[in-house]
């Protein structure tokens, strides 16, 4: 299914000075308000083409907006520039410059440009290194192609070969070359969990899952183990069997580790990841308007498996587990029904109200393994509930979790790593809406704060560990094209679930 695992565009970092770059045209972003010499040099090689389009307004700077003159001064080797709107600049960050980045990818690949030059201005605040891995990241997510199965009419669009120009010379080129090999580690692992949530459920088995998860984390060094249901049964994991039934394809758990011998014991991430590659709602049966992006509810699981990778590729400090419970949610003849009981691997029993809220089910086995391995502080990963794409739409993830700092320590990271998210509340109140007659408790807590209730319910598998919670139901699949992102999956949670493998785990 996957021919080759990198594909990321080529990109390098330069110091020469402008003319002499030998691209055939150059992209310079431009704020809001600029005049035309804000950039020296270049409205003079347009022979004052910027100056009359930034006169008459033709040109503003408003963000993803774009300007092309001809190089009019014959010692350049740039034949065009480009000036790409990066609106305003009071609030352009590395976030922006990502975003801004995925436009001038788009932008130039559907151009069929060859040979790009991205002009990586002086005056932009902010770390040369982190900015500049932030345009790679935005330039390699512009090269993600959804249409694997079309036979026809389907124009395969080659990436533009890429050269990040620094202003201030060799130096800053340097500084700028380490961002550059980061963020191409981190845009490729991206969208190879794009990759894997645009991928169809029968192709994309629990098993066929497995299958690529472990070649993708595999390859770099991570070691990958999968458990099959015989193996999980003897785990006693009650919860993803229970999900599981009512499939014909068996569930897998697929586990990462990452503990290279200069790590420390401890700490120890532990990253779990939602992996049901497709959810019909089993027996609670879904309607089937739409249901056919539940093909994406392994984003999670896609997350993990792909920041493992990065994690690998990077050489993170220190060590990390993955878990990543993988299976169908079908409505069979085996499959479990409204009322059944199930028990947990941690011993804990859950009264299943809704087949459909089965995302719970398999983290809070999947949570309890992480522990197994050790994991010191958690992180989990789902498209876990409708409710939270009511609370934050398709922009924002919800984040949950404990102690404050930690999720706060999250918060930031994610921030960081241009995967917006919101803390929400985990008031204590909330728990009675997941009382059970039955058993330890419901697995639905009815609609009210229906993500916080999906949440404190991950919480009863957490052992008291740092622990954080993101719902990606909203932002793992984008319904509508963005000027910074095309439709279809997007890898959200990559790069924040890698980027915090970097960070000290402070709690
Ligand atoms: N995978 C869904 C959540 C989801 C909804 C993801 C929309 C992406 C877009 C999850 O398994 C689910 O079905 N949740 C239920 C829970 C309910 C039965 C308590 C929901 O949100 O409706
Ligand atoms: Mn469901
Ligand atoms: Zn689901």
């Amino acid at each position: 299914m996957m021919s080759s695992i990198t594909i990321s565009p080529s990109i390098s970092c330069t110091g020469a000075p402008i003319q002499t770059i030998d691209v055939d045209l150059l992209m310079v972003p431009w704020f809001e308000g600029e005049g035309p010499a804000a950039v020296p040099q270049l409205d003079a090689a347009s022979h004052g083409e910027i100056a009359r389009a930034i006169g008459s307004k033709e040109f503003s700077g408003r963000a993803y907006d774009f300007f092309v003159s001809t190089v009019g001064d014959s010692s350049w080797r740039a034949r065009r520039i480009v000036l790409v709107g990066a609106g305003q600049r009071a609030i352009f960050g590395a976030d922006s410059a990502r975003r801004l980045a995925t436009a001038v990818g788009l932008w130039g690949r559907q151009r069929r440009i060859p040979r790009v030059g991205f002009f990586l201005r002086t005056d932009i605040a902010g770390d040369t290194a982190e900015l500049a891995q932030a345009i790679t990241e935005g330039l390699i997510l512009a090269d993600f192609d959804a249409g694997r199965y079309k036979t026809k009419e389907h124009d395969i669009l080659p990436a533009p070969t890429w050269t990040i120009v620094a202003a201030n010379g060799e130096d800053a080129a340097n500084r700028a070359n380490a961002g550059v090999v980061r963020g191409q580690v981190l845009g490729d692992c991206t969208n190879l969990a794009r990759m894997l949530g645009n991928e169809p459920s029968n192709t994309l088995t629990p098993r066929e899952f497995a299958v690529q998860a472990a070649a993708i984390a595999g390859e770099t060094g991570v070691q990958v183990e999968v458990l099959d249901e015989h193996q999980i049964a003897r785990l006693g994991m009650g919860l993803l069997l229970g999900v599981a039934r009512g499939s014909s394809e068996p569930p897998r758990l697929i586990v990462f580790r990452y503990e290279p011998p200069f790590a420390p014991p401890t700490p120890v991430l532990g990253l779990v990841g939602k992996g049901i590659t497709f959810d019909t709602g089993g027996i609670s049966i879904k309607p089937a308007d739409g249901m056919e992006r539940m093909k994406d509810d392994m984003a999670g699981g896609a997350a993990v498996s792909c920041a493992m990778r990065a994690i690998a590729m990077l050489q993170a400090p220190i060590r990390v587990v993955g878990v990543v419970p993988a299976t169908e949610n079908m409505p069979g003849g085996r499959a479990i029904k409204p009322g059944d009981v199930l028990r947990s691997a941690s011993g804990k029993t859950v009264e299943v109200i809704n087949t459909d809220a089965e995302g719970r089910l398999i983290l809070g086995d999947g949570l309890w393994y992480a522990r197994q391995l050790g994991a010191t502080h958690l992180v989990d990963v789902a498209t876990l509930t409708g409710a939270c794409v009511v609370a934050l739409g398709k922009i924002t993830s919800g984040l949950f979790g404990t102690p404050p700092d930690w999720v706060e320590h999250v918060r930031r990271v994610a921030d960081r790593a241009g995967d917006r998210v919101w803390p929400m509340p985990l008031f204590d109140e909330y728990r009675e809406q997941l009382k059970s007659e039955i058993a330890d408790f419901a697995n639905t807590g009815g609609r009210p704060a229906g993500s916080i209730t999906a949440a404190l319910f991950l919480s009863e598998f957490t052992g008291g560990l740092p622990w954080a919670h993101l719902d990606i139901a909203g932002t793992a699949w984008l319904e509508e094209s963005k000027p910074y992102l095309p439709k279809g999956p997007s890898g959200v949670a990559v790069r924040t679930l890698a980027e915090l493998a970097f960070t000290k785990l402070e709690v």
